[in-house]
């Protein structure tokens, strides 16, 4: 596996390696769990070379408490990505990627300020404009997104099409435990009583009540109910559970039709 640290070194590795090949890309905040390695495994399944990378976007984080608690265990993900047999993890610096100092931002003007972005303002400008920025760089043939984020993945979507980018958008069915809570990298900062809250989430979501009884029910668990909204046969939810340093913000969504 190459370890590319700078943007010189990117593009001398996408030059070498585009003739003919196909390239997936697989964007990461690191902190890697099953659901990432789920979208290497794809990418690598569909494409000559693969390249993930691993950067912790200070401009989606609507506070810098959040910020410093995000997880952060590089060296066991890059284990973990040798392993796997990726052929490239791109690993940029704040300023490699904001060398602008954010002047530059890419924002939409519409379901952007629905569900988490009512609740997290400029966090999808953070997410579509730092996307924008690795695709132009890596230039894949494919990127991959988990669809546990599906309102990040839909933006995702309408951003590469406004702007006409020649890159196919894969969304990949989210991974979850045994008990159904959708795998993130938050859920190694819930405490016990937290976890087993958040295993309430997607079972919750798929009931066949209205999103104003689901989000009661929810919050009669102990949740702290961010939304419950259904947009276009979709039910998305946004909670905090107890953590073990304050409380953890998790979201997760379900297709209506798979309601119980
Ligand atoms: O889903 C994530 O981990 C992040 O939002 C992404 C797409 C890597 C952008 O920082």
């Amino acid at each position: 596996m190459r370890t590319i640290s700078s943007i010189k070194e990117l593009k001398a590795y996408r030059q070498a390696n585009s003739v003919e090949k196909t390239t997936g890309f697989v964007p990461t905040m690191g902190a890697l769990h099953e659901g990432h390695l789920s979208l290497c495994q794809r990418s690598m399944d569909e494409n000559d070379f693969s390249i993930a990378s691993i950067f912790i976007n200070p401009t989606q984080f609507d506070s810098s408490v959040d910020l410093e608690s995000y997880p952060s265990c590089i060296e066991k993900d890059l284990e973990v990505l040798e392993r796997m047999g990726i052929s490239a993890v791109f690993l940029p610096n704040d300023q490699d990627m904001y060398h602008d100092n954010f002047a530059y931002q890419l924002q939409e003007t519409s379901f952007s300020e629905k569900l988490c972005g009512a609740n997290r303002p400029g966090h999808f400008t953070g997410v579509l404009t730092v996307v924008m920025k690795l695709l132009n760089l890596v230039w894949p043939n494919r990127a991959y997104f988990g669809k546990k984020d599906y309102q990040q993945l839909e933006l995702i979507r309408g951003m590469c099409a406004a702007f006409f980018l020649d890159v196919e958008i894969v969304g990949v069915e989210t991974v979850r435990d045994p008990e159904g809570l959708a795998l993130s990298s938050r859920n190694a900062l819930l405490n016990e009583e937290g976890l087993k809250m958040a295993r309430k989430l997607n079972k919750m979501l798929a009931l066949r009540d209205a999103d104003d009884i689901v989000s009661s029910k929810l919050s009669e668990e102990g949740l702290l109910v961010d939304y419950v909204e259904t947009h276009k046969g979709r039910r998305y939810g946004a909670v905090r559970a107890p953590g073990k340093a304050g409380s953890i913000r998790l979201i997760d969504n379900v297709t209506l039709e798979a309601s119980v």
